[in-house]
């Protein structure tokens, strides 16, 4: 993977047409925000191989090591109310397990709600939005951080995440291209995002998202700081929000900011 590669695959008309690819990175959000504070663009998009200070979300670490994955940031100027810049992390998490099935072949990746892509059960795919606010003007920007685990081998994991983490490679034996599937993805998420945008919530691709969303009509464990409790998802709202049925039969939609979910009995 490097520039002239990436640049290669890019067939969009904004999204990643503008790109910075490193080597190495301390997170490619910060070089995307940076970009942002500097006027770029809407779309640009910053990529590394590797990323010594790669951030997770709740302000964990995401391990970045060289020559197998993607770590990706783009920027964008949404022009959107800033209450709704959220479901975008759920418009690149279908861009991305979109993009992965087309390079596979197959339909085979699965959305943990709101952004986890999951293959057999276990997470390749993490996604860090960050919302700026430009200083003394209403403007604001975003950057949506995803890193992809392509081909990274099983044994390269920790051992403390093997159970719940994957790649692309140690769920399937396929290899992919990363620069290929890295233009897949731009092209899909440039086409989810426009839709977004013009209706301002989910409503165009939520069909779409539920499709291989895993938890449909499956039963949760909603860990609320408040209380943990068990319940049935059957979707998500036009707001990204997802929409669970108590066991006295009432519905009510949980919100991502708020709490986590879990499968009844593991992860998904
Ligand atoms: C998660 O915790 O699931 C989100 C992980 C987000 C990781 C990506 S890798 C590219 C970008 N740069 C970062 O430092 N984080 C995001």
């Amino acid at each position: 993977m490097n520039q002239d590669l990436i640049s290669a695959q890019i067939r969009t008309k904004w999204a990643g047409k503008e790109l910075q690819y490193f080597d190495i990175v301390d997170s490619t959000n910060n070089i995307a925000d940076e970009a942002g504070l500097k006027g770029a663009a809407s779309g640009f998009l910053a990529v590394a191989d590797r990323q010594d200070s790669g951030r997770g979300r709740r302000g964990r670490t995401w391990i970045s090591p060289a020559g197998y994955n993607i770590f990706m940031s783009i920027m964008v100027r949404p022009g959107i109310p800033m209450d709704k810049v959220s479901g975008l992390t759920l418009v690149m998490a279908l861009a991305v397990a979109k993009a992965i099935d087309k390079e596979l072949g197959t339909v085979s990746c699965g959305i943990k709600w709101p952004n986890d892509v999951v293959l057999n059960k276990r997470k390749i795919v993490g996604i860090l939005t960050e919302l700026h606010t430009m200083p003394g003007a209403e403007d604001y920007y975003v950057v949506i951080g995803t890193g992809i685990n392509v081909n990274q081998p099983a044994d390269l994991f920790d051992e403390k995440i093997r159970d719940i983490a994957g790649s692309v490679f140690s769920e399937t034996g396929r290899e992919l291209d990363r620069s290929k599937l890295l233009g897949e993805c731009m092209e899909i998420f440039e086409g989810l995002y426009e839709k977004y945008i013009q209706s301002g919530d989910m409503s165009l691709i939520k069909k779409e998202y539920e499709s291989i969303l895993l938890n449909k009509d499956a039963g949760v464990r909603i860990l609320d700081p408040k209380g943990e409790y068990e319940a049935v998802s059957r979707g998500i709202a036009d707001d990204g929000s997802l929409l669970i049925e108590l066991p006295d039969g009432t519905t009510k939609t949980i919100n991502a900011g708020e709490v986590s979910v879990r499968g009844l009995y593991g992860y998904t």
